[in-house]
Formats: C-alpha cells, structure tokens, sequence
C-alpha cells in the first residue's frame, strides 16, 4: 500500500532520514519509535505525501508520490486517515461538527451520514458528547474525537503521530484498543509514539512490526521491547 525505495529526506541541513526501504502491506499493524527529534513525524509525512522525499520514491496505493496533482492528493488523504500530534479542531464547531468536517469538505451531505456519525461518535465513546465544543472535551476524548475524524471517510490505512502523548495510562489502552479494533477490521495501522508499554501491550493483542529510527535509517527492533 505505501512503498519506500531509497528513500532520503532533508529539511535543508544534513540529512534526516537516509536510504530508507520499506512497504507497508495491506492489513498490517506497524510502530515507529525513536527519540524524540529522530525524525517520526516527519516520515510519516512521507508516507501520507505531506512531504516529498529528497531522494528516493514514495508510492501509495502503486502511485508515486512525486507524480501526484492535487486530485491524487486529495483521494489520498480519503484513503489515509491521520490522527495528528496536536489534533486541532475548529472550537467553535460541535465536536460532531468537528468529526464531519472531512465529509463536509468532500462536499459529502452530512445530513445523509448521520446515523454513521451517531455510531462513529459511540463507537469511540463519545455519544454523549456530540453537541459539546472540543475546548470541554477531554485530553483522551480529543484523541478519540481526532480518530473518530480520520476515520470517517473510511480510510484504508490509518496514520497516528504520538496519540497517547499527553494522556493517561487508562485513556491510552482505550485508544489502543479502537486502533486494534480497526486492524481487525482490515484496516492498515501505522503508530509513531515512544511509549514501549503500549507497544509492549499491544503486542499482546495483534501481531504488530515495530520500527526504529536509528541512524537515520529505520531498523526492525527484535523482541527485546
Ligand atoms: N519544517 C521543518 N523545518 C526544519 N526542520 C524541521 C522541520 N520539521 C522538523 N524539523 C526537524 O527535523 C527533526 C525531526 O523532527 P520530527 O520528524 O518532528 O521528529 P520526531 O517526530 O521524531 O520528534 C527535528 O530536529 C526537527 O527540529
Ligand atoms: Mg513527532
């Protein structure tokens, strides 16, 4: 589904990531941890073509990212869901607003998808919060919300950048246990995040690759976690 050949990036300084091979295969479930600054969000970046590699190829879905127009993008970002770092909403928006903007944006009739949206905003546990405004919700019900909005366009892969960041312990296996649910469902996952003890128990619940950014190159880490 995404391919990586050779892959370099540079913000303009020395190179960050180098060489880098990779493909995600449909149905897969992959971490990707390194220190911070090792370079996560930006390859992930990569992977959703929110950058362009300096050198190398990037295909998603057989297509190089660097032959994409703005059409190819934008049926991209419908096939590749992504829970930002910071998970920004519009505060003035509903929180069910908030997680129809991308079918809104689609020029989608939200009105027809409502029933969807009710069960979406269940499923991640926040029916009872529809009609609040993000700045009430929660650091943990923020993430939700921002996975309920990835998902909703119903994604092939799923791309989440450090999700459990700033949450509890109890409110990260929470998300963990939505990101297994959509594996399961067939869905692609892909996780940047330097917390072991979730890679440690997710590993318990799906049989998941973990990446690591070292050397500017991404290695397999063992079993050693
Ligand atoms: N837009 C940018 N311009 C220049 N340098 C950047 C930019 N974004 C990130 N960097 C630098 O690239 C390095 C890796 O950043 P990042 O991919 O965010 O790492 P991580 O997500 O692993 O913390 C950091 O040193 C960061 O300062
Ligand atoms: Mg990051």
């Amino acid at each position: 589904m995404i391919e990586l050949n050779d892959v370099s990036y540079s913000y303009g300084g020395g190179e960050l990531l180098s060489g880098i091979d990779l493909t995600l295969a449909p149905g897969s479930f992959h971490f990707l941890t390194g220190p911070s600054g090792a370079g996560k969000t930006t390859f992930l970046k990569l992977c959703y073509a929110d950058l362009l590699a300096t050198a190398g190829r990037v295909s998603a879905f057989g297509q190089d990212a660097r032959a994409m127009g703005r059409d190819d993008i934008a049926r991209l970002r419908r096939r590749i869901g992504v829970v930002h770092q910071d998970c920004q909403f519009l505060d003035h928006l509903s929180v069910t607003e908030n997680v129809a903007l991308p079918l809104t944006v689609s020029g989608r009739d939200v009105v027809a998808e409502a029933e969807n949206l009710t069960s979406l905003l269940s499923w991640v546990g926040l029916g009872d919060q529809g009609d609040s405004l993000p700045p009430q919700l929660s650091g943990g019900e923020r993430q939700r919300a921002a996975l309920a909005r990835a998902v909703i366009m119903a994604p092939e892969i799923v791309i989440a950048d450090e999700p459990t960041g700033n949450i509890d312990w109890e409110m990260s296996l929470r998300l963990l246990t939505l990101l297994v649910e959509l594996n399961k469902m067939g869905k692609t996952i892909l996780i940047a995040t330097h917390d072991l003890n979730l890679i440690r128990t997710a590993k318990q619940q799906v049989s998941a690759r973990v990446l690591r950014i070292h050397n500017r190159g991404i290695q397999l880490a063992g079993a050693d976690l």
